[in-house]
């Protein structure tokens, strides 16, 4: 049985309003919510202001539905000097109580800047 990898960083309710005129949930949202998942995980090693710069792998897998729990797993899979790469995999838990199945997955880069918007190396590990 496949098992979310990461660290769970966004659980939320998808909602009438997210869907397409298709009635299933908008892929934008979904992919929007894994920019917020990603940037926490990235603004946390980074310990401050972050900025996507590429989204460098995404696949829709699964559809989700209106009542699904989309949680967002995260974690660090690379880091340079000022930038970091995080792995994302978006797992829905059909009609909020049912099984949880993988949706969508990817890999978005983000930049931690200064106060100007420029890069800055990220700070030592803790
Ligand atoms: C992110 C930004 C500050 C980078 O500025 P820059 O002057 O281009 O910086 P650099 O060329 O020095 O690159 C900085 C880091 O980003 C990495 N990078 C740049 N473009 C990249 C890309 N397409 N994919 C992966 N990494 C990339 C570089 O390799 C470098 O990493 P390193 O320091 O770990 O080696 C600037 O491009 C920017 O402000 N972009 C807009 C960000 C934004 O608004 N995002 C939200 C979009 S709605």
């Amino acid at each position: 049985m496949p098992r979310p990898q990461g660290e769970l960083t966004i659980q939320t309710l998808a909602m009438p309003g997210d869907a397409n005129p298709a009635g299933d949930i908008f892929g934008g949202w979904v992919l929007s919510q894994m920019d917020i998942a990603a940037a926490i995980c990235a603004g946390q090693r980074a310990d401050g202001r972050v900025v996507t710069v590429a989204i460098n792998a995404m696949s829709f897998l699964l559809p989700v539905f209106v009542g699904d729990v989309l949680c967002v797993y995260t974690k660090v899979s690379k880091e340079g000097r000022t930038s970091v790469a995080i792995e994302l995999e978006a797992w829905a838990i059909r009609g909020r109580i049912g099984e949880q199945v993988k949706v969508t997955e990817g890999v978005f880069t983000f930049v931690a800047i200064d106060d100007k918007g420029k890069p800055r190396s990220l700070p030592k590990p803790a």
